[in-house]
């Protein structure tokens, strides 16, 4: 809180509101007391202005293209930790020493099977079920087979047993989903891998074609895992945060927010944006025709993996996976005409004047999936990789959000209402 206000002045009386600062010296209008103080609320669709929490774990800044998780450069994040040490240092504000890592490392091997009930349920999804869909229902019924603690029952610098467990399982249950889709038998969680090359194993290894790990598969899949692991309040996290507050425990809170995490304007854009570059390709490589279909007023197409709420210039994140995509793909020898035509539909809309004027530039889905491609992973597949690595986030958030009394309030917004105001009743035989 600062000493400052400012003044607000309805029908000519004036109110105070106290301005509140950030670490990073942004301001905001403390507008907690508005209503009572004046009888007003505020209307603000798509909460385009409206900071719902104090939060001590991301730092965005959309205008510069900077993001920080507690304080480190996402770029020295990717580049020099693990996913899981990432993971630990959301959760528990702090980068792990040697011994914090291996004990986090040794909850990942001791958390990761599921129970064998759990895989019945896998048989009764219909086929061709959305691993979306399997994963945010089987991420719930985590609440059943492992009933959960209250929050500070085990923790161990912020990391408890349900946190560990889930951060383990989540990869599990997303590969044994893959597994299924395409009938192949399960493929079980070792002890000798490491966090991501355990995923890759549970994916690609089958009885007849041993999968070697490839490190560097592992280390793409680390490095995107990072890049995803937080995003300070964006609609899943809001999800996760928003349930959270109802009172619901971690495992419903965290299916919930892999429901908002589906949608194609959040993290379903992944998988969308592969579909567009191959509709593209279908299409004789005609991409102008629909940078003019995304540019036309009268066409609701947008040109999927350009643009963000908050970026109003490169994500910084899509800058690294854009680097990391050339990368990876080289060094798998890997030729994708998919990220050709990426990559000249980004030149010809960085120099086109309706995407510079509205700030529209590639976004951490747009070359994101051209990576999965190359490490073998499918595209319905892909928004559940997002999944993985925003989980960290969506459990720190939920734990944030229980810690503070005053966001740990129930959610619940106002609304202008514009529906009829009162009319009488008029009985069915009337109607
Ligand atoms: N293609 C063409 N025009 C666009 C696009 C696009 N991808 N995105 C925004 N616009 C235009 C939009 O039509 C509007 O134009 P006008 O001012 O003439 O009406 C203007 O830019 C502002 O758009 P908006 O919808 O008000 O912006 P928003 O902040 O509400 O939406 C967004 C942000 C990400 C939903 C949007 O840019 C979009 O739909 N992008 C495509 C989907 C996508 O890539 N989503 C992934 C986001 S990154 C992953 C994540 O963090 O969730």
């Amino acid at each position: 809180m600062t000493n400052q206000s400012a003044q607000l002045i309805i029908e000519g009386k004036s109110y105070d509101i106290p301005i509140v600062e950030s670490t990073t010296g942004e301001r905001a209008l403390d507008i907690r007391q508005l209503l009572k103080q004046t009888g007003y609320i505020t209307f603000d669709s798509g909460y385009m202005n409206t900071g719902s929490c104090q939060s001590a774990v991301t730092y965005l800044d959309g205008k510069n293209g900077i993001l920080r998780y507690r304080g480190y450069d996402i770029e020295d994040l990717a580049t020099n930790c693990l996913f899981i040490e990432v993971a630990y240092l959301l959760l528990t504000g702090e980068l792990p020493t040697q011994s914090e890592l291996e004990k986090f490392r040794h909850d990942m091997i001791r958390f990761a099977l599921i129970h064998e009930d759990m895989i019945h349920f896998f048989d009764h999804f219909p086929p061709n079920s959305s691993p979306m869909s399997i994963l945010s229902t089987m991420v719930g019924s985590l609440h059943d087979f492992y009933p959960e603690m209250d929050l500070d029952e085990d923790p161990y610098g912020g990391v408890t047993t349900m946190t560990a467990r889930l951060l383990s399982k989540i990869r599990t249950i997303a590969a044994f989903s893959y597994k299924k889709n395409i009938g192949h038998p399960l493929v079980y969680p070792r002890a000798d891998l490491s966090y991501c090359g355990n995923f890759l194993n549970m994916m690609f290894d089958r009885p007849n074609m041993p999968y070697k790990v490839d490190p560097i598969a592992v280390s793409a899949l680390n490095k995107l895992l990072i890049l995803h692991a937080d995003h300070e309040q964006n609609c899943s996290t809001s999800t996760v945060r928003l349930v959270g507050s109802a009172g619901v425990r971690l495992y419903p809170s965290i299916s919930a927010g892999i429901s908002a995490l589906w949608g194609p304007l959040h993290g379903g854009a992944n998988a969308a944006v592969v579909r567009m570059l191959e509709t593209i390709q279908a299409d004789n490589m005609d991409y102008m025709k629909y940078i003019n279909k995304a540019k036309d007023p009268n066409d609701s197409y947008r040109l999927t993996g350009f643009g963000h709420r908050v970026y109003k210039t490169y994500d910084p994140r899509a800058k690294l996976i854009k680097q990391a995509c050339t990368e990876v793909l080289n060094s798998l020898n890997v030729q994708d005409p998919l990220l050709d035509l990426a990559q000249e539909i980004e030149h010809v809309v960085s120099n086109d004047d309706y995407f510079i004027s509205r700030n529209l530039y590639p976004n951490v889905d747009f070359y994101s999936g051209i990576i999965y491609r190359a490490l073998g992973i499918p595209t319905n597949m892909f928004t559940v990789m997002f999944a993985l690595g925003r989980l960290p986030g969506w459990i720190t958030h939920w734990q944030e959000m229980h810690m503070d009394k005053e966001s740990s309030r129930i959610g619940r917004p106002r609304q202008v209402y514009t529906g009829v105001v009162s009319r009488p009743f008029v009985s069915l035989e009337d109607r």
